[in-house]
């Protein structure tokens, strides 16, 4: 099978103030329409790697490209124009608490360049439609006029998908998307979160704490291990010995 590269990671390194070598030469590919899921124990490197994609967190060397585009050599200006092509949702569900549930989603078409004040500017109306179509795919239309603050964690976690989702990016680079959750809840969101990415065709790569759902969900796995990739490959290949290696644990 020969799919298109859509990201492809190239030798990442990040070492923090600290000292601390969060990254040691890291490299990563994902292609059209897949789920990649970057697992590892704690303090492995898995948040990093996604900061350092998009450049919340600058790596010291290596390279990213996103559909081509070199994302490590762009200038300010730049990064925040291809930011918009990188749909980021984080662990913490950061809305807007006294927004609503679309204006939480529309906030989505200002990048990460606009202010709350911009919200209530006029936004178009294809862009409203497609907020209230997002918002139906990922099960939150019935909430679409409540304020952020009065959803369960469950529900904010959809809104920042769907907040995501509504800049057509590219990519979807997410971090820890359920572990704040219950875990039945985490595994609902995971879910449609699957679903609605496989839907749209979007790929993703997102950590994921808990490999079970990872192994459910993920075409591929990335493992990763004091700061370095110990394993990446289809998820059917992830096995015992692999998981003991990863987890660091006995059998
Ligand atoms: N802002 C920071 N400053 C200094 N060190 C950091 C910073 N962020 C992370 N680190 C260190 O870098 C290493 C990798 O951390 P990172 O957060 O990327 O791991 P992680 O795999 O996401 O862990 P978790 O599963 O707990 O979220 C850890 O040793 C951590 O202590
Ligand atoms: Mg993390």
């Amino acid at each position: 099978m020969n799919k298109n590269v859509i990201l492809e990671v190239e030798d990442l390194e990040k070492t923090y103030p600290s000292g601390e070598k969060a990254l040691n030469r890291v490299s990563v590919k994902v292609h059209e329409k897949e789920f990649v899921a970057i697992i590892g124990l704690s303090g492995a490197g898995k948040s990093t790697l996604l900061r350092c994609i998009n450049r919340l967190v600058e790596p010291e060397s290596g390279k990213v490209f996103l559909e081509g585009v070199e994302i490590t050599s762009l200038d300010p200006r730049e990064l925040r124009y291809a930011r918009r092509n990188m749909g980021m949702i984080f662990q913490e569900f950061n809305l807007v608490e006294r927004l609503t549930v679309l204006q939480n989603i529309l906030t989505g078409r200002l990048g990460y360049t606009g202010m709350v004040r911009s919200i209530f500017r006029q936004f178009h109306k294809s862009d409203i439609e497609r907020a209230v179509e997002l918002s139906e795919i990922v099960g939150i239309k019935p909430y679409l006029h409540k304020r952020a603050d009065k959803l369960s964690g469950g529900q904010r976690q959809r809104v920042g998908i769907a907040r995501a989702l509504i800049q057509d990016p590219k990519i979807l680079l997410v971090d820890e998307p359920t572990s704040s959750l219950d875990p039945a809840i985490g595994h609902d969101v995971m879910d449609e979160f699957h679903r609605t990415a496989k839907k749209l065709g979007v790929p993703v790569l997102v950590s994921i704490h808990d490999v079970n759902l990872a192994l459910e969900y993920a075409d591929r796995i990335v493992a990763m291990r004091d700061g370095q990739k110990i394993f990446e490959g289809n998820t059917s290949e992830v096995n015992k010995e692999k998981l003991s290696e990863i987890y660091q644990y006995e059998i």
